[in-house]
């Protein structure tokens, strides 16, 4: 596949590696909407990046990078607007465990969509996120923020047998989520060890190409008693549930045409997003005709 013309992917930001395994004087080579990519950190510790040495594209173009949220953080186009603002993730006594990335062969919009979809922990999370009977995905509001262009999901709440590590039982979790751009997803989630704060997870994808995709997760937790190991292996669990799922949903890029909602489930999320990126023109990871099933 090629790089993609698509400017509402161009000029956003994508993470493309976690920002302590770039060293000083570090090179990794990775790909990012088609295009293969070096990125690199100077002797001075500043990260950059570049199209990979030998495309054609001149020695001389370096694209936008930043860091942010423990991440390296590059845009092929011109950035119209600053990354998202998420003040939670200095707050004192949080650990950030960057969990590092999951390849995924679909699309990074159907990884977002899925982990905003609370109805399926009883079935695919069996046991840690859900258990039946307890399989009612609660009302909850869903709205999108006019001044950051972003989609909050607030007020869901989900019986888990297994919220996290430190859960010493079931627990009825309150989760927020948050969508900052079509390719980033956040949540907040109960803390079991610490009543009335919240756990962050990031979930980041970097679209290598538009069916095959890199998931990176960031923890942001107040957890004090498991180990960096314990609460890696807890999120590998879990989005190895999640994985072959995803793998074999078809087709393999998503269909945002109205007619491809389903009313029945409860996906208010799923119908806001779905709508959010219809109204951003968001083509890349989209379905571009009409489907036909083999
Ligand atoms: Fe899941």
């Amino acid at each position: 596949m090629h790089i993609t013309s698509d400017p509402v992917v161009m000029n956003d930001w994508f993470v493309v590696a976690a920002a302590r395994s770039l060293k000083a004087e570090g090179l990794i080579h990775t790909r990012l909407l088609g295009q293969d990519i070096r990125v690199w950190r100077d002797s001075a510790g500043h990260a950059h990046a570049a199209p990979h040495a030998g495309d054609g594209q001149g020695a001389a173009a370096e694209y936008r990078v930043q860091e942010a949220y423990d991440s390296i953080w590059v845009s092929l186009g011109k950035p119209t607007r600053e990354l998202f603002d998420v003040p939670e993730f200095c707050q004192p006594g949080r650990r950030i465990i960057n969990c590092g990335a999951i390849g995924v062969h679909t699309s990074g919009l159907r990884i977002v969509e899925n982990f905003l979809d609370m109805a399926h922990f009883p079935f695919v999370h069996t046991d840690w996120l859900g258990q039946e009977p307890y399989t009612e995905v609660k009302d909850y509001k869903v709205d999108v923020r006019s001044d950051t262009d972003e989609i909050w999901a607030t007020e869901c709440r989900f019986w888990q047998p297994k919220a996290a590590p430190t859960a010493s039982g079931g627990m009825e979790v309150e989760y927020t989520y948050r969508v900052m751009q079509p390719f980033s997803t956040m949540l907040y989630k109960s803390c079991p060890t610490r009543p009335g704060e919240f756990d962050i997870i990031f979930l980041l994808i970097q679209p290598l190409d538009e069916d095959r995709c890199l998931a990176h997760a960031i923890f942001a937790y107040f957890d004090t008693t498991s180990a960096d190991a314990e609460l890696i292996s807890f999120m590998q669990l879990i989005f190895g549930q999640d994985k072959p799922i995803l793998e074999n949903q078809l087709p393999k890029l998503i269909p945002l045409d109205a007619r491809s909602e389903i009313p029945t489930r409860a996906d208010a999320m799923s119908i806001a997003y779905r709508r959010w990126l219809r109204e951003k023109g968001v083509q890349y990871g989209v379905q571009k005709e009409a489907y036909m099933p083999a």
